[in-house]
Formats: C-alpha cells, structure tokens, sequence
C-alpha cells in the first residue's frame, strides 16, 4: 500500500494551489458579498484543463485520473468553494454522464466544447416536489417521433444561468415509474427554455443557482442520453462519481479553515502567551487534523476506486457523508478560534461555515447518504 502522491500529483496540486492563491483569493470576499459568479476566473480553468480534466484528450479532455481531480478541488476549495462548485459540475456531472453514457455524435458536439471550457453545462434533476425522492419526477418528455417536448420545473440547477448545455431528467412513460425516465441534452436559447431569477443563498453565493423552466421545448430525440428509459440509472451513476468531488469539496473548505485557525493561533495572543498555547485551542487543532486526515483518506480510497475499476458507489458516499460533516465541525471551530474576527467577513472562515453547510445537502443529503450506505451494506 502506498499512501505517497506521484510527482505528477504533486505538480497538479501545485499547480491548482498556485492558481487559487493567485486568481482565487483575490476577490474571494467581494464576489461573495455581491453574489458574483468567477466569469474570470472560470475562463481561466478551462484554459488550465480544470474543467474537463478526466476526459479523454481526444474530447480535448485532460486524460487524468479521480485522484488528480480530487486534488484539484480540495485546492480550489480550500479558498473559493463558488469556484469549485462548477469544476465539481462540469466534470464529474456534465463531463463524465456525456463521456460515460453519451454517443459518439453527442461527445462531439457537445462534450468536447466542455472539457475544454469553451462552454459550461448544468445537470438538472431536482424539482421541487423531486429533491431527495428524486424518482418522483414531475418534468414530463412526451415522444413525438422525431422530437421529445419537454414540459416542468426543476430547481436548485447549478450554473443555472451561465451554462450553455443543460443534462435534463424527466419522465416520458409515467406507468413505468423509473424506468420512464429520460436524459436529455438541452441547448441554452431553445423556444420555451426559460431561466428563473438567481437565489439569494446562505454560501457559495458566487455560484449561480437558478429555477428553470420547460415550456413545450422542443427536443431532437437525437439528444437522448441512452436507451429509452434508462435516465433513472444515468442520473445515479452520474452522481455516484459527483459525490466524490462533493466530498473533496468539503475536505476542501476544512482543510482552508483548519489552516486559517492554525495560524491565527500562533499569532493572537492572550493572557502573555499565543492562544495555541492554550491547551484548550491546541486540542482543537488537534481534533480538526486528525478529522481532515480521516476524511482525506476516505475521499482519496473512493477517487482510487473509481480510477481502478471498483464500484465506488458506497465509498464515495461514505467520503461525502464523514467530509460533510467534518467541514461543518472544522468550520466552526475555526470562527471559535478567531474570536470576534471569526465573525467578520476578513478573516474568510465565518464564509466558509456558511460555504460548508451546502456539502450536507446537495448531490444527495446526509440522510440520503446514510441510505445509499445502509443499503449496499445490507445488499447480500
Ligand atoms: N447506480 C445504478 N443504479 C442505481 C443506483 C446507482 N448508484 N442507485 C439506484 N439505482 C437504481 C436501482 O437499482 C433501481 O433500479 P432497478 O429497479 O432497475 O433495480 C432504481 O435506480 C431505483 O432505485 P431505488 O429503488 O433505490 O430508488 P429510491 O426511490 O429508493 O431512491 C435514492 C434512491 C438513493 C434515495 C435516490 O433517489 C437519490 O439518490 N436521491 C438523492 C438525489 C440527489 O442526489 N440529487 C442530487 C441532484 S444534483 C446536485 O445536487 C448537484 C449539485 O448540487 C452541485
Ligand atoms: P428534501 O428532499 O425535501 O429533504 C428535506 C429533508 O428531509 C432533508 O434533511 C432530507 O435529508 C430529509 N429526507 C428526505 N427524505 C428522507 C428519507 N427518506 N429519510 C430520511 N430523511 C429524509 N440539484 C440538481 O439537480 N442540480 C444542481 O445543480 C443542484 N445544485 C444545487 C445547489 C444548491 C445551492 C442547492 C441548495 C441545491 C442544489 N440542488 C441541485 C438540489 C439538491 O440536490 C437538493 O436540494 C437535495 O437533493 C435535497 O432535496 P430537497 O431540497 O428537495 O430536500
């Protein structure tokens, strides 16, 4: 067993920290503030291969491995979690369910412009009566022939307003339950697409989340993911891999506050002394590296069995759910250890509580992740 990244690794990671400390972090604050999407410094992920980075390079892709991505997003996520939301999406979403389950024609005219950043994609599957029961799709696609006409809402869609392709679930044979269900490739600018007004959210507010709205939009049925009938299945296998990026997101924002308190303690004095001295606080750094190292390992043993073949379905959703929380844990007691200015927004931490509240919710919630696991552990 060998626990050490490759020189190869090692440059990735370098590479995605000097990117975040030189383009993310500046303006980090502001974007949050005004709730501005990184237009920037996306455009520049994508010339640095952020955004399709495990796709093949003959799709423009990057040709990397789970681990190299996951390394990738607990850097960007370690200062600008609005950032790595749509890395998150693109690749392991829009990128892998095109690459995976898509046609030749469609990874061609589709996929390739996504890997390489020129455009940005979405998926959408939550609707508001279809979060977390999400075979209840209401979205229908009726069969026409030649064409699908798409009718429903879904929310809560990422890169609502930014992207140019959007994966669309929905159901097209309502008596079959979830084996009805379809996915679509949907086009930005389509008669009847409409996007809603962007939410005014708790964290990641640099990210872009908006209601979309389908009214008889018209699909070539040449945009199908798939057999008839097989976007239930697409949508879970997708997000099956999703959920690993979630969870270096989430060791992402830990280890950035963890970090942040850690040298916050060594200069803030009281009582004569740096606060690290006080037992009390040098116990919580203890607890927060042991909880990071913990939720490391579970993230890096999922992205290694994605990339060896394995079923990763259970260990991505354990790495989501243990990451979650202990970005939730970390987070806040890296506010507790910046005192007052853990309250402000200069000190970043008080926007990385709020940021890690998300990573227990979306791509599946806590909850759901305790039934993905319980029922692979109990599958005979
Ligand atoms: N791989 C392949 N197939 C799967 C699967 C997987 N991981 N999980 C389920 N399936 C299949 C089942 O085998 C079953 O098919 P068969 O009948 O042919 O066997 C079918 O899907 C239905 O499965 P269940 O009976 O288990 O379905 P359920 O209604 O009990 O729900 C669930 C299961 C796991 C709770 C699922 O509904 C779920 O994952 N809900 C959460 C939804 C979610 O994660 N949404 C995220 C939206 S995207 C997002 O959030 C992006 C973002 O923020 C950035
Ligand atoms: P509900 O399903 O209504 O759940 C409410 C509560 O009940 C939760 O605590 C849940 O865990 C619990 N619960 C529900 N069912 C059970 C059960 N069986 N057992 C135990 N507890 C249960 N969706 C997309 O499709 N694409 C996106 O790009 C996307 N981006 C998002 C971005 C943001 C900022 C947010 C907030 C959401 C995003 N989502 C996206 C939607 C997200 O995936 C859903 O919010 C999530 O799956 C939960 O669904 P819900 O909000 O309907 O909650």
């Amino acid at each position: 067993m060998d626990f050490s990244l490759s020189e190869e690794h090692l440059m990735i990671r370098d590479a995605a920290r000097d990117f975040a400390k030189n383009e993310l972090l500046p303006g980090v604050i502001e974007r949050d503030n005004l709730q501005k999407f990184p237009t920037e410094q996306v455009k520049k992920m994508g010339e640095l291969g952020f955004l399709g980075m495990m796709v093949d390079p003959k799709y423009g892709g990057g040709g990397m491995d789970t681990i190299s991505y996951v390394i990738v997003m607990e850097e960007l996520s370690k200062v600008d979690a609005s950032c790595s939301v749509v890395v998150s999406v693109n690749n392991s979403l829009v990128c892998y369910g095109l690459e995976a389950y898509g046609n030749e024609a469609q990874k061609q005219k589709y996929l390739t412009k996504l890997a390489t950043g020129q455009s940005i994609g979405a998926f959408c599957l939550s609707e508001p009566e279809a979060g977390s029961d999400a075979t209840s799709q209401r979205t229908t696609a009726i069969d026409k022939g030649d064409h699908y006409i798409l009718n429903g809402t879904k929310n809560w869609i990422t890169n609502g307003g930014t992207a140019d392709f959007y994966l669309v679930i929905a159901q097209t044979h309502k008596e079959k339950k979830h084996k009805g269900i379809n996915a679509f490739i949907v086009e930005k600018g389509w008669e009847g697409f409409e996007i809603g007004p962007k939410e005014d959210k708790l964290g990641i507010r640099g990210s872009d989340t908006h209601t979309l709205n389908f009214n008889d939009v018209k699909v070539p049925k040449e945009n199908r993911i798939g057999e008839d009938g097989f976007g239930f299945k697409f949508a879970m296998k997708t997000l099956a891999g999703g959920r690993i990026g979630i969870a270096a997101q989430a060791l992402g924002i830990a280890a950035g506050a963890y970090d942040l308190a850690r040298e916050y303690s060594k200069v803030r004095k009281t009582f004569g002394t740096e606060i690290c001295n006080h037992q009390a606080i040098a116990f919580k750094l203890a607890d927060m590296h042991v909880e990071i190292e913990a939720a490391r390992h579970l993230v890096m043993k999922a992205a290694w069995d994605k990339d060896q073949g394995n079923d990763y379905t259970m260990s991505g959703a354990m790495a989501k759910l243990y990451a979650s929380q202990v970005a939730m844990d970390t987070s806040v007691e890296a506010v507790q250890i910046h005192g007052g200015n853990g309250f402000v927004k200069e000190y970043h931490v008080e926007r990385m509580m709020r940021d890690a509240k998300i990573t227990q919710i979306y791509e599946g919630t806590s909850e759901i992740q305790k039934i993905v696991i319980s029922r692979g552990l109990l599958r005979d």
